[in-house]
């Protein structure tokens, strides 16, 4: 056998006996217990990064996992090396205690890495923290008195035990060490995390954030994305750079790049003088920064961004033909509406796409109850049938009067899918048709209602991607969430900017697009208005640096 087969075959004997120890373990143990500890298993992918980053020119051979659980961050370190591994419940380190008693540079402590060994240092530090709130009153009393004496940081009562973790491993860290940590991303932006990003700008040794889409177990439901972060004492420079990274290439681009000399950035650097604790930090992954681009302006500043309409229970609320015609309620009793963002197939919605979608028996249709409309028995009937189901009980709607009545707002001419995966779906709304919950609608303020169409050929554009598509939550594989706010605050072009001959410019090419989408033209030259008006907004809202860089 030679060596690149030899190695290809130990490496995938071991990957299969890892997979057997996880799996084994997860069978032994119940997710109770598994949940009580916080234990999940860092992906192979990145505990590579974290050991390259970590033992990349280390001075030094102590090193530190506070939170080993199987082990995975501290197997194939080499014997070299003297490793202290902290873990407090002894049922998951019993289930490697083969690779544990076999490895005698591995000193195991089986206790509470945040009460033990304050005063011990380390060179390097590796670690992948338990993601779990303080678990009783007594525990986090003395854990915030342990934070208080021996740092002086008064902490949030709702931070995360991870938070803690990076703290107190960062105070064990000695001159010139090196650290990475995999944590959940949200202490960047949540109000707890605000302490902890106070101590990362003070202790000056936090270099790169690497923020990954990949999802773990413990971000099932919690909304969140995963960061890197990665320190060194020796290299004490006053900026931090942030990257994002949306796919396994991109983030082994991020590793190769971690362990270059970086003169040329990857991601977004920030100075630390600049960074706010306070701030959401997860906002510096994004180079859109509102100052740098010229010929645009904020959104709020020609319009109202808004959510759609809230029934409380589209379920009930809304109907399709077939129900109505179940229910033998008279059409009088409905609003035409768009129920789901899936029912937009294209950036123009017509009434002909309404008319076709009534006929595919989508629910097109809102219930819309008024006082006087109460006589009428079959929407009586109705109406008996959700209070029978308790459907009046539901948040939202118990604490309405009367309960099946909602605010609706007019249809607004442009409409943006809450949900986006790459690219934010925008939709010119060329109907009265509203819009509930799953999209936002975008309100000119009167003066510029006539410009919905200029708007909407930004927005059609892969500028105002580019530009947009920045401060969203992240749901769950590359799932975005919009807010209103995000879209109110999001750059768009600046109308008044334009001169007469740029508006008729974006007109024509815009009312071509809308006409080939409509009539299902020609593709080609669909595509190639597409380019035209993608190379107008690209040519006119440029970033200030590239226009000088021009001159
Ligand atoms: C997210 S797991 C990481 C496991 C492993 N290092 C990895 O990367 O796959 C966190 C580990 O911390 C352990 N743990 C929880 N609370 C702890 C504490 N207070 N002190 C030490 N270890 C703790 C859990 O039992 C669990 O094994």
């Amino acid at each position: 056998m030679n060596l690149v087969v030899f190695t290809y075959f130990f490496r995938r004997c071991s990957l299969l006996e890892e997979y057997g120890l996880e799996e084994s373990y997860l069978n032994r143990s119940s997710a109770l217990h598994r949940r009580h500890y916080g234990q999940y298993f860092t992906p192979d992918n990145i505990a590579d990064i974290m050991k390259q980053w970590v033992l990349h020119n280390l001075q030094g051979t102590r090193l530190l996992d506070p939170a080993v659980g199987l082990g995975k961050l501290v197997q194939d370190i080499p014997t070299t090396y003297d490793i202290d591994a902290y873990d407090e419940d002894l049922k998951i380190l019993e289930a490697n205690r083969d690779f544990f008693s076999s490895h005698s540079s591995i000193q195991l402590y089986k206790h509470d890495f945040l009460v033990d060994g304050w005063d011990k240092t380390y060179d390097g530090i590796i670690c992948n923290p338990p993601y779990i709130p303080f678990r009783n009153e007594d525990e986090k009393e003395i854990y915030l008195n342990l934070f208080r004496q021996n740092m002086g940081v008064s902490l949030s009562t709702y931070t995360n035990l991870y938070g803690l973790f990076i703290l107190k491993a960062l105070h064990q860290l000695d001159e010139n060490g090196r650290a990475a940590f995999i944590v959940p991303s949200d202490f960047l932006n949540a109000r707890y995390g605000t302490k902890i990003k106070e101590y990362l700008l003070q202790d000056s040794s936090l270099e790169l954030i690497i923020n990954t889409d990949i999802q773990m177990g413990w971000f099932k439901g919690a909304a969140t994305t995963s960061s890197l972060l990665l320190f060194d004492k020796s290299n004490r420079s006053d900026t931090i750079e942030f990257i994002r990274t949306q796919s396994n290439e991109e983030l082994q681009q991020a590793a190769t790049y971690m362990l270059s000399d970086r003169n040329k950035p990857l991601g977004i650097i920030h100075h630390r003088q600049d960074l706010v604790p306070a701030d959401k930090w997860r906002l510096h992954f994004y180079q859109e920064d509102q100052k740098r681009f010229k010929n645009v302006q904020p959104l709020n500043h020609f319009a109202a961004a808004k959510h759609g309409i809230k029934t409380g229970s589209n379920q009930y609320f809304c109907f399709n033909n077939s129900k109505m015609r179940q229910w033998n309620i008279g059409k009088q009793h409905f609003l035409p509406c768009i129920s789901k963002s899936a029912q937009l197939k294209n950036p123009f919605f017509t009434y002909i796409d309404y008319k076709q979608l009534m006929q595919n028996d989508e629910q097109m249709l809102l219930l819309y109850a008024d006082d006087e409309q109460l006589e009428n028995h079959a929407l009586v009937q109705y109406l008996e049938d959700g209070k029978a189901h308790r459907v009046d009980q539901r948040h939202l709607i118990r604490s309405r009067k009367p309960w099946y009545r909602y605010p609706v707002l007019d249809a607004a001419p442009i409409l943006v899918s809450v949900f986006n995966r790459k690219h934010i779906q925008f939709v010119r709304n060329k109907t009265n048709v509203r819009h509930l919950d799953q999209l936002i609608g975008i309100y000119l303020y009167e003066e510029y209602e006539e410009d919905a169409d200029l708007f909407m050929a930004y927005f059609l554009s892969d500028r105002a991607q580019e530009l947009m598509a920045n401060p969203h939550k992240e749901y769950g594989k590359d799932l975005k969430k919009l807010e209103p706010k995000d879209l109110n605050s999001s750059l768009v072009l600046d109308v008044q900017a334009l001169s007469e001959e740029q508006k008729q410019e974006i007109r024509s090419l815009y009312e071509r697009i809308e006409y080939l989408t409509t009539h299902d033209g020609d593709q080609r030259e669909l595509e190639h208005h597409y380019q035209l008006l993608n190379e107008f907004f690209h040519d006119w809202i440029q970033p200030y640096e590239e226009e000088a860089g021009h001159n």
